[in-house]
């Protein structure tokens, strides 16, 4: 399994459909990232020959976020392994059952299996929209809640926001591997994410990987927005 950085890493989020752009990043990028985020959008236009393409640069982190029956995710748990990810991504949300055959199907992989990452509430879901799925209590609630359950059923770690970690950490301590979208560099545009922080802010309060897209795949020169963020985190 990937090994957790010294200090937090860098995970760039390649989100296009386009594969020349995604190999000209992943290119560029290289020296000052930890790994490649590869997801739905590129997997399903281009499928796993194209990211196993990506994933010659640096360590593949595998975000298709399964859901599903165990024995369907074990056996696509299975057929991601074979893209050799250093991490994969299922829903919390999906049950014990379900992360438990994931991580079952993972180990089937041996000592260099992917981490499993088990999302808890999206960044996205609104207090309003998790109360329509008819879940009691706020986000911070069920992002404990599914943590915990997560983390019995055999999750190697979490995906969660940038103000979630502290609490994560607060209930788990050191141990899981928590993985942060939501980062963005002081004066970057928000786009559409809400809960953010800056890297050294996300690192100081304990993530491990910071997932980072477009504050890095928009800049006038990739490559230096890149550079800076790792600086920024190694100051
Ligand atoms: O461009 P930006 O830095 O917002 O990209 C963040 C990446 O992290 C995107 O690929 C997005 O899909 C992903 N992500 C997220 N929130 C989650 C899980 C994944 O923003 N809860």
């Amino acid at each position: 399994m990937i090994e957790r950085p010294n200090r937090a890493g860098i995970i760039a989020a390649l989100d296009t459909q386009s594969p020349e752009q995604a190999e000209a990043w992943a290119e560029a990028l290289a020296p000052h990232i930890g790994c490649v985020k590869l997801g739905l959008e590129f997997f399903v236009a281009n499928g796993p020959q194209a990211v196993a393409r990506i994933a010659r640069h640096r360590p593949l982190f595998l975000d298709l976020k399964f859901h599903d029956i165990p024995n369907t995710v074990a056996g696509a748990v299975r057929s991601a392994c074979a893209l050799r990810p250093a991490m994969l991504t299922i829903h919390a949300s999906g049950g014990a059952p379900m992360i438990e055959a994931a991580r079952r199907a993972a180990e089937e992989a041996g000592a260099d299996r992917p981490a499993i990452l088990a999302v808890t509430v999206l960044t996205s879901t609104s207090p309003a929209t998790l109360s329509e799925t008819g879940v009691a209590g706020g986000p911070a609630q069920q992002v404990l809640r599914l943590a915990r359950l997560a983390l019995d059923a055999g999750a190697d770690g979490l995906v969660c926001a940038p103000p979630e970690v502290a609490l994560i950490r607060a209930a788990h301590g050191a141990s899981p591997l928590l993985v942060v979208p939501g980062v963005r560099p002081a004066g970057s545009a928000r786009g559409d994410q809400t809960r953010v922080a800056t890297p050294a802010e996300t690192a100081a309060a304990g993530a491990d990987w910071l997932v980072i897209g477009r504050p890095i795949t928009t800049a006038a020169d990739p490559a230096s927005a890149a550079a800076a963020i790792a600086a920024e985190l190694a100051a």
